[in-house]
């Protein structure tokens, strides 16, 4: 499968992206965990939180869709889950096979995770590491340590862990793995990244105290199922976003956007590059804030993003880049080595695709330098089987010269099945 675009003059419309990837997978995940029921609605129906959903059939919980968007899943507290009868698979999805060890770990049986050809390639030590620590038996495969993983069930201690490398996977991990272990567990982050696990668990009632980086959780204190609405994604509502902001005479409503503080680094950088972007409607919901987002087309300028806050816009540079193609100036992101163990080298595909599209950009070890504007031509892209890469690359086509073809695009269905109709909505001309 491919996608086609071309130059688009204007792009404009009132749209809805799908539920928040990271809040589905908590949701489920944490629901499951519960005693009795949770009713999750706006629920990602997509690729990554599919496998979510298959993995926790596979060992005993019972969910049921009532409609595309809404499911309702049965919880069995911290211990009900029950032997997979065959080795879970999590397709493309690193949020799940570095969150359902945790669980697996303190479980009666032996289970093996594993998932597609990138998810084999990705680090598992940075969970291994800390749950081994907990006193978990998990032994990946080969030198690396990589899936698969195979887990055998052990009684869980609490630990006081700082984490080597801002992950919100790993912190989850942990502090999964906390609630089903004695005493009291702490995660302590270097800066703080997205925040869902620790807002969840204290809209469901866990016993849990957050403090700026630091969180810890009490073990084997059980909450209760409740309902959870899940907000629009803010890392599928960039694509379009950007789209918005760099095809002149364009004005785009995103209704329902989670802007939760620890993933708007996105927005926040926008502003400062030029960005017209305003919120309506906000309102709290389970913790997470959410609004409607007003684009408008802007001139931009380069701008240097470091530090802080690359791990609350981490999925977003792919997105951030073409921006940055089309700003006046120059445009540094350092610190952003995560991207080169993403679902690619994300650092590596970015470069290539927009060389090619005729951007002026630099690879470094940890992010790339781009001088812009360019004159972007259209060309055939590739999408690495990344679907970020896939979505960004469809963006900067629609302001390149010509047409341009994106290889391989069914891995969009990863986290965002519809974006080829929202995108044919908007384009107006
Ligand atoms: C995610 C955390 C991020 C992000 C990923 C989803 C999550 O990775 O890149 O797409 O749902 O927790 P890190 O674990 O590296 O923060």
């Amino acid at each position: 499968m491919n996608l086609k675009v071309s130059k688009c003059k204007n792009f404009s419309g009132v749209i809805e992206v799908p539920g928040d990837k990271s809040i589905s997978h908590r949701a489920v995940i944490i629901s499951s965990l519960a005693q009795g029921e949770s009713r999750i609605k706006n629920f990602l129906n997509a690729g990554d939180c599919i496998s979510t959903l298959n993995c926790l059939e596979e060992i005993g919980i019972k969910i049921e869709r009532l409609e595309e968007t809404e499911i309702v899943v049965r919880g069995v507290g911290f211990y009900g889950f029950q032997k997979p009868a065959k080795t879970l698979d999590v397709g493309n999805s690193g949020t799940t096979i570095r969150m359902l060890p945790a669980i697996l770990a303190a479980q009666n049986f032996t289970s093996v995770i594993t998932g597609d050809e990138s998810i084999k390639r990705r680090p598992m030590d940075r969970i291994i590491e800390p749950l081994k620590l907990m006193g978990a038996d998990i032994q990946g495969t080969g030198k690396e340590n990589l899936a698969p993983l195979t887990i055998k069930g052990e009684k869980l201690k609490g630990i006081n862990y700082t984490t080597p490398v801002p992950s919100a996977q790993v912190k989850s991990a942990i502090l999964l793995a906390g609630l089903l272990a004695e005493g009291q567990t702490t995660v302590n982050e270097q800066y703080l990244s997205r925040d869902h696990t620790e807002k969840m668990l204290v809209s469901i009632g866990a016993e849990i105290k957050i403090d700026k980086t630091s969180t810890m959780v009490i073990g084997k204190s059980p909450f209760n199922g409740q309902e959870i609405l899940v907000p629009g994604d803010i890392s599928s509502a960039a694509f379009f976003i950007v789209a918005g902001l760099i095809i002149p005479d364009s004005e785009i409503t995103i209704k329902n956007v989670g802007i939760n503080p620890t993933r708007i680094g996105f927005l926040e950088v926008l502003k400062q590059m030029g960005a017209q972007i305003k919120q309506e409607n906000w309102q709290l919901k389970n913790g997470e804030p959410r609004a409607d987002l007003i684009i408008k087309s802007s001139r931009l300028n380069g701008i240097t993003i470091e530090g802080e806050i690359i791990p609350r816009l981490i999925d977003e540079i792919p997105i951030l880049a073409v921006a940055a193609a089309l700003a006046n100036g120059t445009t540094i992101i350092k610190d952003a080595k995560e991207l080169r163990v993403k679902e690619t080298d994300r650092i590596k595909a970015i470069y290539n695709e927009l060389k090619k599209m005729g951007a002026e950009i630099e690879e470094k070890e940890d992010g790339f330098i781009v001088e812009g504007p360019a004159k972007l031509k259209g060309a055939v892209c590739e999408s690495y089987n990344d679907h970020r890469i896939a979505m960004a690359m469809s963006i900067a086509g629609l302001a390149a010269e010509g047409e341009t073809i994106i290889n391989n695009t069914v891995c969009i269905n990863i986290s965002f099945p519809n974006f080829e109709e929202i995108l044919n909505l908007c384009i107006r001309d």
